[in-house]
This record gives C-alpha cells, sequence and structure tokens, in this order.
C-alpha cells in the first residue's frame, strides 16, 4: 500500500515521504509571498530547515526564519516571533517542528493582526469571538514529532508567566490552511522523544475517546489511531529508520489531535502543571500519568474500555486488558513509572492540585473531579500506586 494521500479533513493534508518539496507551492497556494517560518533553535540549524527555505527563495519566495522560542513556550516568544513578523513584513506563516515551535508559529499568526494581549483569547466561554479573524495570518504547518498533532488542531497551549500556568489559545481559524505531514522529517526523532511524543498521541486518543460528550465521529478517529499506535510505536521506538512506522505514527498523531475535539481528561490536567512548573515533557508526562487516570476513571469507562479492548485485540477484552496493555507499552518504550522519577515530589501534590482542577481539560473527565481527588491522584502517580 502507498501511504500517500490529499485529504481535506480536517484541513488540506499533504500526506506522504518527500512532500515536503511542496512548502514552497503551498505557501504559495495560499498567497504567501513573504512566509515567516517559525521554528526552534535546534531545528533551526537542521539541513531540514534549510532546504526548506532554500527552496522557498529559489521559488521566488522571501523566507526568513524566526526561532527564538523554548519548549513549553511563554508569551515572550510569540510577542517576538510577531515583531519579527512585521519587521520582514512577513504576509503567512509556516510553523514547522514539534509542538512548541507548531504552538508558537500558530500563535503568531493569530496575534499579528490583534490589538488585545494574548491571554485574552484563553479557551474560555465566549472569548474567541474578541478575535479579529480578518487579521490574521495563514499557516502552513510542517510537522516534525508525531504526537502533539498540533498541525491539526484549532489551538496553541502557551505559558503564562505571571501565574505558572498553561493556556490554551483558541480560534477555529487556528486551524492551518494546510499541512505538510511527510514522515521522512520524522525519521531522525531519536528513541526516547519517539516514545514521549507517540504516547502524546496515544493520550489524546484515549482521553478523547473516554471523554463523556457524544461525537461518535471523534470516536471513530481515536480507536483507529489508536490501533496505529498500538502496532507501530513499538516499532517506530525500535527502529527509527522504518519509514512505514513512521508513517502510520505521523497520521495517528493527526488523528489524536482531531479526535481530540471530543475533549480531553484528567491525564492532561495532571500533566500542564507539571510542565508549567517543573518543565517536564507533556508527551512524557502524560504518558507516565496516563494509567493512574484510567484506574481512578475505571467505574466511568469500564464499558468504553471493554469495547477499545475488543477492537484492540488486548488481553481479555475488559478494562484490564486495556490497562496491562497501556503499562506492557509504557515498559516497552522506555517510559517511567512515576512522576517521582520526572522529578515531582509528594510536596508539590497540593500546589499543583488547584491548577490541574482549573485546567480547561478537566471539564471533559469521565469523572467529575475535585481539588482533594487532584492532590490524591498526583500522590498516586509520584508513589506509584495504582
Ligand atoms: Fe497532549
Amino acid at each position: 500500500m502507498e501511504l500517500e494521500g490529499n485529504w481535506n479533513y480536517p484541513t488540506s493534508i499533504r500526506f506522504g515521504a518527500g512532500r515536503i518539496r511542496e512548502l514552497p507551492e503551498a505557501c504559495r497556494s495560499l498567497g504567501m509571498q513573504r512566509p515567516l517560518l517559525v521554528t526552534d533553535a535546534a531545528l533551526a540549524k537542521l539541513p531540514m530547515v534549510s532546504d526548506s527555505v532554500r527552496a522557498c527563495v529559489a521559488f521566488g519566495l522571501h523566507c526568513e526564519v524566526f526561532s527564538d522560542l523554548q519548549a513549553n513556550p511563554v508569551e515572550e516568544n510569540v510577542t517576538r516571533g510577531v515583531a519579527a513578523f512585521r519587521k520582514g513584513k512577513h504576509d503567512g506563516v509556516i510553523a514547522f517542528g514539534g509542538g512548541s515551535a507548531l504552538d508558537t508559529g500558530k500563535a503568531v499568526a493569530l496575534m499579528v493582526g490583534q490589538t488585545r494581549p494574548l491571554f485574552d483569547f484563553e479557551d474560555r466561554e465566549d472569548w474567541c469571538t474578541r478575535v479579529d479573524v480578518g487579521g490574521m495570518a495563514a499557516v502552513v504547518a510542517v510537522p516534525t514529532t508525531a504526537g502533539t498533532g498540533s498541525e491539526v488542531g484549532r489551538a496553541s497551549v502557551i505559558t503564562d508567566l505571571t501565574d505558572h500556568t498553561k493556556k490554551v489559545i483558541f480560534h477555529p481559524c487556528m486551524l492551518p490552511a494546510v499541512v505538510i505531514a511527510d514522515p521522512e522529517l520524522t525519521l531522525g526523532l531519536p528513541p526516547h522523544v519517539t516514545a514521549a511524543t507517540g504516547m502524546d498521541a496515544l493520550s489524546h486518543s484515549l482521553e478523547a475517546f473516554c471523554s463523556p460528550l457524544y461525537h461518535p465521529m471523534a470516536e471513530g478517529i481515536a480507536v483507529e489511531g489508536m490501533r496505529l499506535i498500538r502496532d507501530w510505536l513499538p516499532v517506530a521506538v525500535a527502529d527509527g529508520g522504518n519509514l512505514e512506522a513512521r508513517s502510520h505514527m505521523l497520521i495517528a498523531s493527526s488523528m489524536g489531535a482531531t479526535a481530540f475535539q471530543k475533549g480531553l481528561g484528567a491525564m492532561h490536567s495532571l500533566s500542564h502543571p507539571c510542565g508549567a512548573h517543573l518543565n517536564t515533557h507533556h508527551g512524557l508526562t502524560n504518558a507516565v500519568v496516563m494509567p493512574y487516570v484510567l484506574v481512578w476513571n475505571r467505574s466511568a469507562i469500564e464499558d468504553k474500555m471493554v469495547r477499545l479492548a475488543a477492537f484492540l485485540r488486548v488481553g481479555s477484552h475488559s478494562f484490564d486488558g486495556v490497562l496491562e496493555w497501556v503499562l506492557e507499552l509504557r515498559r516497552g518504550i522506555g517510559i517511567p513509572r512515576t512522576l517521582a522519577e520526572l522529578g515531582v515530589r509528594p510536596e508539590h501534590a497540593a500546589s499543583l492540585a488547584p491548577r490541574a482542577l482549573a485546567d480547561p481539560s478537566t471539564g471533559t473527565n469521565p469523572l467529575p473531579m475535585t481539588e482533594r481527588d487532584f492532590e490524591q491522584l498526583y500522590r498516586n502517580c509520584i508513589s506509584g500506586k495504582l
């Protein structure tokens, strides 16, 4: 089977090995003459970025790179990106990289046309109606990791340093107009990054599947995304050069983010405060907390887990079958067992719990949560008590 396609759901996706060569034409198709390529500093030094810039320039585009951003991006990264966009008289954004670069690029494209500050567009009530859509720049997204799925997401996660919370900046038009999903760009990811980002993709599909909202389309995408991860994540971690595994993981990542329009849950609620306060890796944190959250939610998701286990053909077609599969997968790809191994200590539980409660993902956890519940859940994740 040829692993290539042109899809228009949930946005225009050019999927397949080598399709990065279509980047200049994709920019032109959106009317860009002067794209700003937003990426992180490490990627900016790699040939995949310099080759892309060179190809754009050869195509007649004026293309510059902005790479002043950090893992777990902050408002200042966006502000500087907006300044670079204006200074270079750019007319579009190429968001190129993992979640941090994609989220920063999308936020820059949003903010170039706004007069309000960034956090006025947090995903709350009807705040997205504050956006001046006409001022937004178009985005071509080029993912280089398989996990975040931000290339098909309508939001960016940016850390607010004033209160050390990760805030979700949301507008439907933040969905990139064109995605170039080229699995060759992910071939060089080291095993531990492949594992952590792949588990982020799994957490998206799993939490979306478990969310109590009614959205059968999202559930359908979530289960097939999880099957691809079951079949291919261990292969991609063990053999990073396996293009077939990389291809399936890249689309599974986009599927996870498409599915989580249905909502996330306590895995992300627990993970976001750890990332904002202790700078833990997002996907890795989700991977660690995953089984503890499943066990916590057991009473609300038991029926769904039976269905999922049957589809995935794991264990005894039961909740325990899914749980054992997650634990085995986690072990097999080298994910730590407890949050303590990521530097989260018992004394952090009380201060992180209210932030987890306030996280937007909490509203769609299968069970209603309290601050006390989150404190207990943190303690379970830190101590390893399943
Ligand atoms: Fe995530």
